[in-house]
């Protein structure tokens, strides 16, 4: 039988699979608290075992495999997906699908001065650069391992004389942690020409302590950079879209606001996960996957595995966020750096 190309098929509430993001390594040489905390993640840590980790060809076919079903969209995440050896290999072998119209990557930019030129040659489209702070302090803090923020900005400026602009920059805000930094870390980026995104704290995993009053809310982030640098809202780029786009009102650029805890989006989710073992995951929230790795492993052909991609993607009713308040939260949860967020 030659294998299904329906790329409609949709969930239990009518969501396409369209998105696939692939978590190539679950090691990170940052210790953000709010996802690896150092005391946990010490030296003697012991992370996947290599054998367990998909290799690039299992990663390529599993993506050609969604690409089939409707897939249009990879984003590339970690841990630190710059960690993994010859990530530029994955990069090329991913671009040369069929189908895929983007493809992007997630990192903490640590690494970029060595590799994005040869990420670019790849034919990596998009870059994502997470940074918490431009406090030097306050920085240091949140990675966790005392890196100097210089090191982040040599890997933006790698990034840029690659070819990487605009960058997205990504800032996690933590009450009384990083919210004091938001309006320098937009006017600084506003003034380079990257889209800066600020994103509400999270309840992802079950390790990083979290409680609602550590949130900072998209209203509240709007409010403090509006008060200094007036904003306009903006149209989606796309439908679904995370992040809610907000333009400088004097013309020189945006920034998005991703408000997955006060404004939830997952009526628009057609996100599916691979994490580093080889599990689909249809949730960001979720406590196990369906495994893949196994069947790929003892000789499933590609048919079978895009049949069980497919019952798995239409099975799919996830809507964590939505139903976070009801919940009162989910005590079994993959941590962040398993599955990249
Ligand atoms: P673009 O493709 O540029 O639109 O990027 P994106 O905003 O979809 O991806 P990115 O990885 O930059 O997402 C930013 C952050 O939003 C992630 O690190 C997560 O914290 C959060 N996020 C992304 N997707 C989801 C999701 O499906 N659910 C929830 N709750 N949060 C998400
Ligand atoms: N809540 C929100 N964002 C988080 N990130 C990691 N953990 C959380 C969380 N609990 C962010 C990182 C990085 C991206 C991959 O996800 O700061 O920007
Ligand atoms: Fe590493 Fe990103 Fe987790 Fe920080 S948030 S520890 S950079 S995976
Ligand atoms: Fe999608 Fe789950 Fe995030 Fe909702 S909480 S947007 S269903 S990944």
């Amino acid at each position: 039988m030659p294998a299904q190309t329906d790329a409609t098929t949709l969930d239990r509430f009518e969501r396409p699979m369209r998105d696939l993001r692939i978590s190539v390594t679950d090691r990170c040489n940052f210790r953000c608290p709010y996802c690896m905390p150092a005391e946990i993640y010490g030296d003697r840590y012991e992370f996947m075992p290599r054998p367990d980790l998909l290799t690039y060809e299992e990663i390529e076919r599993i993506a050609r495999i969604t690409a089939e079903l409707g897939v249009k969209k990879i984003r590339i995440t970690g841990g630190e997906p710059l960690l993994r050896t010859e990530l530029p290999s994955l990069i090329a072998k991913l671009a040369d699908i069929d189908g895929i119209e983007d493809l992007a990557l997630t990192t903490n930019g640590y690494l970029l001065p060595e590799l994005a030129v040869s990420l670019r040659k790849a034919g990596l489209q998009r870059l994502t650069v997470s940074v918490d702070a431009l406090d030097p302090e306050v920085f240091k803090k949140m990675n966790g391992r005392n890196y100097p923020v210089e090191k982040v900005m040599a890997g933006i400026e790698a990034a840029e004389a690659a070819g990487f602009s605009p960058l997205k920059i990504n800032c996690m805000v933590q009450r009384g942690v990083n919210d004091h930094c938001l309006v320098e870390l937009a006017r600084y980026f506003k003034e380079r020409g990257h889209i800066m995104r600020f994103i509400e704290y999270m309840d992802v995993g079950t390790l990083n302590g979290w409680h609602a009053d550590d949130v900072v809310s998209a209203k509240e982030i709007h409010a403090a950079i509006d008060a200094e640098m007036p904003l306009e809202p903006a149209d989606p780029n796309y439908a679904g879209e995370v992040s809610r786009r907000y333009k400088y009102k004097d013309g020189s650029g945006e920034i998005g606001l991703i408000a997955s805890v006060s404004q939830p989006f997952c009526g628009g989710c057609t996100r599916a996960r691979l994490s580093t073992d080889g599990q689909l995951i249809t949730c960001l929230f979720a406590d196990t996957g369906r495994d893949l790795r196994g069947p790929m492993r003892s000789g499933a052909d590609d048919e079978e595995l895009s049949q069980i991609v497919q019952g798995t993607w239409a099975m799919r009713e996830d809507r964590y966020s939505e139903e976070r308040a009801g919940l009162g939260g989910r005590s079994s949860k993959i941590e962040m750096y398993q599955i990249g967020g």
